[in-house]
C-alpha cells in the first residue's frame, strides 16, 4: 500500500491527465549506458503510470511519446525508438486487455513507418471495446501541426458552404482537433527537470495545472504520479475568478 496514495482525495480526480516523458537520454548518460537504454527503461514507467491512472479511476492519460521535432535527432536513435514502439504496442496489448484499457493515438500517423504504423493499428484495433481508461499516445504530434489541420478543415467547411465562419466557436474547434471529444487535461505532469511545453497540446493545456518534477522518466513510479495528484488537489483552480468565488 502506498502511503502517497491514501493522501488522494477520490472525489476531486482529474479526468485526465497529459504527460511528457522526458530525460531518458540523460538518465541512461548519468549510468553511462546509450541513450536507447534509457528508453527502453522508459517503458516500465509507461507500464506503472498507466496502471496507477487506471487503478484511480482516471479516464483519459496521454502520453508524449514521438514529437514531430523528434525526427530531427540522429537516425539511429529515431530507427531504435520506431522499433521499440513496435515491440512495446505488441508486448503491452494483452496487459492493456486484461487491464480494459483502450488505445488511441494522436498525431500524424500516416508519416510513421509501416510497422510502426500498423503496430499502432492493430493495438487499437484489438483494445477499441475497453472502457475504463483510454490511453493516448501522441506520436508524430505537434500541437501547432494540430491546429493548422484543424483551421485547413474548418476552411474546407466553410469554402464549401457547409460552415458560417460566424458561427465558428470553440466547440466547433474542438470537432477538428486530434483530441476531439476528449475533455481537455487538467494536470499536465513533464518530468527531468524541463520547464516548458515544446510543441504539446498548446489549445488544449490552456486552464491545464502544470507539474515539473526532477526525476528523469525512466525513474518515474507510481508514488510519483500520486505526489503529482497530491499537488494537484492542493491548487485553487480560479478560471479567471477570484478565490471567494470558487472556495
Ligand atoms: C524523452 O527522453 C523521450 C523522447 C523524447 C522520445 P529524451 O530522449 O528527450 O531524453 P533527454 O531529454 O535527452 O534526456
Ligand atoms: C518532448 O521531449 C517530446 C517527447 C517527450 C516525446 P523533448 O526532449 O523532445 O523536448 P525538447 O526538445 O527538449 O524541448
Ligand atoms: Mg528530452
Amino acid at each position: 500500500m502506498s502511503m502517497f496514495k491514501d493522501q488522494i482525495n477520490q472525489e476531486n480526480l482529474p479526468k485526465h491527465v497529459a504527460v511528457i516523458m522526458d530525460g531518458n537520454g540523460r538518465w541512461a548518460k548519468k549510468i553511462g549506458k546509450a541513450r536507447i537504454f534509457g528508453h527502453r527503461n522508459g517503458v516500465k514507467a509507461v507500464r506503472e503510470t498507466t496502471e496507477a491512472a487506471a487503478e484511480l479511476g482516471i479516464k483519459h492519460l496521454t502520453l508524449y511519446a514521438f514529437s514531430t521535432e523528434n525526427w530531427n535527432r540522429p537516425k539511429l536513435e529515431v530507427n531504435a525508438l520506431m522499433m521499440l514502439l513496435v515491440d512495446t504496442l505488441k508486448k503491452e496489448i494483452e496487459t492493456l486487455n486484461k487491464n480494459n484499457i483502450k488505445l488511441h493515438a494522436i498525431g500524424d500517423l500516416t508519416k510513421l513507418p509501416k510497422k510502426t504504423y500498423k503496430a499502432l493499428m492493430d493495438g487499437m484495433e484489438n483494445t477499441k471495446n475497453n472502457t475504463r481508461m483510454t490511453l493516448h499516445l501522441a506520436l508524430n504530434y505537434s500541437s501547432r501541426w494540430e491546429i493548422i489541420e484543424a483551421t485547413k478543415k474548418i476552411a474546407v467547411l466553410a469554402q464549401a458552404g457547409k460552415i458560417d465562419p460566424n458561427n465558428i466557436d470553440e466547440q466547433e474547434y474542438d470537432k477538428h482537433l486530434a483530441t476531439a471529444g476528449i475533455p481537455d487535461p487538467e494536470l499536465l505532469i513533464r518530468t527531468s527537470g524541463e520547464r516548458r511545453l515544446s510543441n504539446y497540446l498548446l489549445y488544449q493545456l490552456a486552464y491545464t495545472e502544470l507539474y515539473f518534477t526532477d526525476n528523469y522518466w525512466p525513474e518515474f513510479r507510481k508514488d510519483d504520479f500520486y505526489k503529482a495528484l497530491i499537488d494537484f488537489q492542493m491548487r485553487e483552480r480560479r478560471f479567471g475568478m477570484t478565490g471567494d468565488q470558487v472556495s
